[in-house]
């Protein structure tokens, strides 16, 4: 039996008091019955696995006892999310095996970038299906799966097909922009980088216009994470000159950026607000979250954050997670630490199950959100 004459009630407008610190009670929760991923190695659930080559193990021993296109030893902030609010983790647009599109895609790519870059994926692990792309894999992923449902003469063959009315009932998230600025640290000088951000945060609105415009109406917008801080990039610093690191150990002028970034980024969620008068943007603070667990690693159950689980990366040779290699004559493989769930930096780039699950635990309650709402409640428009 299929359900038709549904009721939809997508933009419940409610006006509220926040107050500081309190739960927002007045506000109903959302119906939301798919999510629709955007974004970079942070959320990709298996597209760019699936494009070039697996992960390699370790990878996803934690959870799925399995590579499972994610680089993580298990579940992403994504997957967490699915989990919340009662979703089944999502698969991956680009992936043609085992997939089950019914309640969203994750058009997300490792290595992904909100502009076009002109370096490759082989040279430097930048995903030829940045933002825009991934936009037009959701346009074409819409109009194809709304036909084929359409055409379906038996329910069975609407099977892991999303209903078509509920595109705009889904919540879109966005999680990218670490690697516009990586890109950006690797080719540019500081300087030049930063006039570069107004260009960067535009094409991120005109993806999110893009959306709106196909019928998207519930964005979930985190900012980037604090760059500066991943081990990758601090674990060769030897003797920096003062200033050069920060009280915590992070890499200032990199952290600045990534700050700069999201000043940039919500100013732009604000302005979107304005333009977009049918939709709920959030935008949602997951620099402060990674920041703080990487401040407080000691006192939220974690060993030095700067440690890397997976990968040998000693004297200026990388060994990456899962790899071989031979380094003055002795074989060294590149597994994983005896205790991932209390180390926060998975391999020196991503992050630990354990700790994408702190921070996601950070995030979903809306304290880090502007409005302060719960992801449960996205769909409300706070007035
Ligand atoms: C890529 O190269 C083209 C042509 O040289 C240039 O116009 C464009 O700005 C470059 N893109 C980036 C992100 O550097
Ligand atoms: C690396 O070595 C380990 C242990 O010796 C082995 O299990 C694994 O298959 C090797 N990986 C690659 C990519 O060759
Ligand atoms: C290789 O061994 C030499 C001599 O012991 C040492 O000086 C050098 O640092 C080693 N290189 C690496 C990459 O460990
Ligand atoms: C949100 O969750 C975090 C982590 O559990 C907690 O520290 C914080 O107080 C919560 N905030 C609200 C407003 O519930």
């Amino acid at each position: 039996m299929e359900f038709t004459g549904v009721l939809i009630v997508p933009f419940l407008v409610v006006s509220v008091l926040i107050v500081e610190g309190e739960e927002v009670m007045a506000l109903p929760p959302c119906d939301i019955p798919a999510i629709y991923n955007f974004g970079d190695s942070n959320s990709d659930t298996g597209g760019i696995a699936a494009a070039f080559f697996p992960m390699a193990a370790p990878c996803g021993e934690t959870f799925f006892g399995r590579p499972a296109g994610r680089g993580s030893d298990g579940r992403l902030i994504i997957d967490f999310i699915a989990d919340h609010l009662g979703l089944p983790h999502l698969s991956a647009y680009l992936d043609s095996i085992g997939t089950n599109f019914q309640h969203g895609a994750n058009f997300a790519t490792g290595g992904a970038t909100i502009r076009q870059q002109n370096e490759s994926w082989f040279e430097h692990g930048v995903s030829p299906f940045p933002l825009d792309i991934q936009v037009e894999h959701h346009n074409q992923f819409q109009e194809r799966t709304t036909y084929f449902y359409n055409q379906a003469k038996e329910p069975s063959d609407r099977i892991r097909l999303p209903r078509p009315e509920d595109f705009s009932k889904a919540l879109y998230t966005f999680d990218i922009g670490q690697n516009d600025i990586a890109a950006g640290l690797r080719t540019l000088s500081i300087e030049k980088l930063r006039a570069t951000i107004p260009n960067i945060v535009n094409q991120f609105a005109a993806a999110v216009q893009g959306i709106y415009e196909k019928g998207g109406r519930i964005f979930w917008v985190h900012n980037t994470g604090p760059i500066g801080c991943l081990p990758v990039s601090t674990v060769n610093v030897h003797d920096p000159l003062p200033g050069y690191l920060d009280e915590k150990g992070c890499i200032k002028d990199q952290n600045d950026m990534a700050a700069e970034f999201n000043k940039q980024l919500k100013d732009k969620v604000i302005q979107l607000r304005a333009k977009l008068p049918q939709a709920t943007l959030t935008y949602v603070d997951v620099y402060s979250a990674k920041y703080g667990l990487i401040s407080n690693a000691k006192n939220q159950g974690f060993e030095d954050p700067f440690k890397i689980c997976c990968g040998y990366h000693k004297n200026s040779i990388d060994v990456w997670c899962g790899n071989n290699a031979t380094i003055n004559g002795t074989e060294v493989y590149a597994g994983s630490c005896t205790n991932p769930s209390a180390v926060i930096s998975w391999d020196g780039v991503h992050y630990t199950e354990a700790a994408n699950l702190w921070i996601a635990n950070h995030i979903i309650n809306g304290s880090l959100s502007d409005p302060p709402i719960p992801i449960t409640q996205a769909c409300n428009t706070i007035l």
